[in-house]
């Protein structure tokens, strides 16, 4: 019987790290393609729309997730110039607050969200409810009230009670909800994999398999109180190309050609989801909007003309892609430590004053991160080390491998690229440590956009 109680990741005999990972001629030098576009070194110091890491530390206090303000919005302008006939939901759950809220609205994007308080968020930030698509595989009655009393543009229905819930809400408000089916295709994509079964084994949507979608749409079709406006589909994270895409869009288009076969409705919509891919580290290669969206479109288009039916407006909802780039995690060092392992090769371990609460993707996906020190140039020798948290876990992890320079020591600050998305929005309060703030920069002016939650805060909720 073998336990594991004590944390996954226990080195392997003479680990030098992962193949992906080389050892870089100069570990003060940035991989630009992992960091926001404003970010460079001046001096050694991390830079960021001609912010001073150092000063944001100063100012800020550290951990800190830093928002290239700039840098997302570019990203929200790129996915709606790379797919300009579409519409763009940005996924909230990715990161939300008000001020990315606005700056959605401002580049003239749609905001997906998929809760009460991620609608709330939207509607503090005086989003355009017409713009609003509300996802959730279960929607209170209380959540579905609210979305229809503020004018939710489209709720994307995710179980048959939500359709009652929905029949009994219309009724009462006297309204009519535009509303998708999410349907789920069989198809799991991820990176360059996809895997495609003829069933899901997943909470989410109405299966193809066995009829659940159209039996939906029948049943929608049926309510008054309910427009259909068309089909939805997602299906998965971090997906660096179109191929899962690709049989996800001729399961969905055919259940799309079916409607029109069985009940003579013409859907005006469909929606594909979101799941775009960024790089977090060297072995990343994800695709550009534009590769995507001309990928996309191309199948979209084929597979309607091969069906022959006209083809539906389209929507996507990218999160990670938009958010995930845009911002990296300040650190600073508060220990280190070099443990040797078999073959005579040591780990440095370098704990910062963050960790899993602020970023839980490496100890529940066991995600990989890249980091640079931000605080300074150095010459001594790279080392491979891992950047672990100050949380009582041995799986606290923030960076599994990368090479930092040998003198890397209390006090310096680390920056880890890649923490706009799935980070702030995932934080937690283990071991009670107060959650991290979010500093937008632009053109030289740093500003908190969510503050940084205090102790004061933590104990206002403890009634004792
Ligand atoms: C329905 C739906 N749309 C969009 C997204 C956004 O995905 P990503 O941030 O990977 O683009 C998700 C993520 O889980 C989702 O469930």
């Amino acid at each position: 019987m073998r336990s594991h109680e004590a944390g996954a990741v226990h080195a392997r005999a003479g680990d030098r790290g992962p193949t992906w990972l080389r050892t870089p001629e100069d570990p003060n030098e940035l991989v630009s393609h992992l960091w926001a576009s404003s970010v460079s070194k001046v001096d050694g110091v991390l830079t960021v729309a001609g912010e001073s890491a150092i000063d944001l530390a100063e100012e800020f206090g550290t951990p800190t997730y830093v928002v290239d303000e700039d840098d997302f919005r570019r990203r929200a302008r790129a996915f709606k110039e790379a797919f300009p006939a579409a519409d763009v939901y940005y996924a909230g759950k990715a990161f939300l607050c008000v001020a990315t809220a606005r700056w959605v609205a401002d580049e003239g994007l749609s905001l997906d969200v998929c809760t009460g308080g991620e609608l709330a968020v939207a509607l503090k930030a005086e989003f355009p409810a017409a713009r609003i698509g509300m996802h959730g595989n279960n929607k209170s009655v209380a959540e579905l009230r609210r979305a229809l009393e503020v004018g939710v543009g489209r709720i994307i229905i995710d179980s048959v009670e939500e359709i009652a819930r929905l029949r009994e809400l219309t009724a009462e408000l006297g309204v009519t909800a535009s509303v998708l089916i999410r349907v789920t295709v069989g198809v799991e994509a991820h990176t360059h994999e996809y895997i495609s079964t003829s069933h899901e084994d997943q909470k989410f949507g109405f299966s193809i398999a066995g009829g659940d979608a159209l039996d939906a749409v029948r049943r929608v079709l049926a309510e008054p109180g309910l427009e259909l406006r068309g089909l939805h589909s997602h299906i998965g994270s971090q997906i660096f190309v179109t191929d899962g895409f690709d049989v996800a869009a001729r399961r969905i288009l055919g259940v799309h050609a079916e409607v029109e076969k069985v009940f003579g409705v013409v859907l005006p919509e469909l929606d594909l989801g979101g799941g775009f891919g960024i790089a977090y580290t060297t072995q990343d290669d994800p695709s550009t909007p534009a590769d995507l969206a001309s990928g996309m479109l191309k199948i979209v288009n084929d597979e309607c003309a091969a069906l022959g039916v006209r083809v539906p407006h389209l929507s996507i909802e990218p999160g990670r892609a938009i958010a995930g780039p845009s911002t990296f995690t300040l650190y600073e060092v508060g220990t280190t430590k070099s443990v040797s392992l078999d073959g005579g090769v040591f780990r440095r371990y370098v704990s910062v004053d963050g960790g899993m609460s602020d970023n839980i993707r490496p100890a529940l996906y066991g995600a990989d991160y890249s980091c640079t020190l931000a605080s300074r140039t150095s010459d001594a020798p790279a080392v491979l080390s891992r950047v672990v948290g100050k949380h009582c876990e041995s799986g606290d992890i923030v960076v599994k491998d990368e090479f930092l320079p040998d003198d890397v020591a209390a006090g310096d600050l680390l920056a880890v690229p890649g923490t706009g998305a799935y980070c702030r929005s995932l934080a937690s309060n283990y071991n009670h440590v107060p959650r991290a703030a979010v500093v937008a920069v632009r053109e030289g002016e740093a500003r908190v956009i969510v503050r940084r939650e205090t102790e004061d805060d933590l104990l206002a909720l403890d009634i004792g």
